[in-house]
């Protein structure tokens, strides 16, 4: 497994592959990996010959409150993952490669961007749709792959990559959990102790609101006992719970189109995110 740092760097060792008659398969994270990270490298092997993988804690998703400077980077433990998962290539650019000065693009997906994270992190989506569009046209892949545990990223990606025509492939790939039920994420290591052992709640209490949904019961009525449920358990504010058609992420009107449930609710000082499929 080799890692470059540059575009040109690896224009040269894609179009090697490609020249050779291999597919590629791209894997975009910020590092501080986990089992759920590396089940998308699983999956890019599943589903092309070579997988890419991108190590980039891209600033422009982060609003200057929020955890650029404290996010988990372990670039050696991470490289070490990457290969011990199979992955063929890492693109680790620095932040000057990837906005040299100058840079003054920017992309904004319409709708879809503004409502549930993007109503409490207004910056975010702009800056993981430029920086993915960024990596998807730097690496022109076959296919990306991406988790359902940022469900709404996911969504905002399919429609970037479908309004701009990008010739790619994008695999949504199921939510890696403890076994605890908690979702894997890099910010759990922010978690106390005893927040840790809370945690586990608002997957349950989302999956409840699913199959109270699936046997029924109408999705606007579920917030108010769920958030005194998370409430309960020791979840502080809950910026969203709410049950949206799975494509749009509008309010739920046909009971007959796919719907999800998407929380983010705080636990002292760290915010999760979780959904689940109705
Ligand atoms: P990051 O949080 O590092 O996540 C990288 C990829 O791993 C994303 O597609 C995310 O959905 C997926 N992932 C995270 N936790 C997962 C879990 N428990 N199970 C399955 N997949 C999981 O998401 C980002 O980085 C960035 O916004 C990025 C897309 C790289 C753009 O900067």
């Amino acid at each position: 497994m080799e890692t470059v740092r540059t575009i040109k760097d690896l224009r040269t060792q894609l179009k090697d592959w490609r020249k050779s008659g291999h597919s590629i398969g791209l894997v975009p994270t910020m590092g501080g990996l986990h089992d759920g990270h590396l089940s998308l490298i699983a999956s890019a092997k599943k589903h092309a010959d070579k997988a890419v993988a991108t190590l980039f804690v891209n600033p422009s998703q982060f609003a200057p409150h929020e955890d650029f400077a404290t996010y988990p980077r372990n670039e050696i433990g991470d490289l070490e993952k990457f290969e011990n998962s199979g992955a063929d290539l890492i693109f680790a650019p620095n932040v000057a490669e990837i906005y040299p000065d100058g840079h003054s693009t920017k992309i904004e997906v319409q709708g879809i961007s503004q409502v549930l994270e993007g109503e409490f992190r207004p910056h975010f989506f702009s800056g993981v749709a430029t920086v993915v569009a960024k990596l998807l046209l730097q690496a022109l892949p076959d296919v990306a792959v991406f988790g359902e545990k940022d469900y709404q990223q996911l969504c905002v990606i399919r429609s970037m990559v479908r309004d701009l025509d990008i010739p790619v492939d994008i695999i949504g790939a199921s939510t890696v959990r403890e076994a605890d039920g908690l979702a894997m994420s890099s910010r759990n290591h922010y978690l106390t102790a005893d927040e840790r052992k809370i945690a586990p709640a608002l997957y349950r209490i989302i999956s409840e609101i699913a199959e109270k949904v699936r046997s029924g019961q109408r999705p606007v009525d579920q917030r108010p006992w769920a958030e005194a449920e998370l409430t309960r358990a020791g979840f502080g504010a809950v910026d969203y719970l709410a049950v949206r058609d799975a494509e749009s992420l509008e309010p739920v009107s046909d009971a007959s189109r796919p719907a999800r449930v998407l929380a983010a609710a705080w636990l002292g000082s760290t915010r999760l995110i979780d959904n689940v499929a109705v």
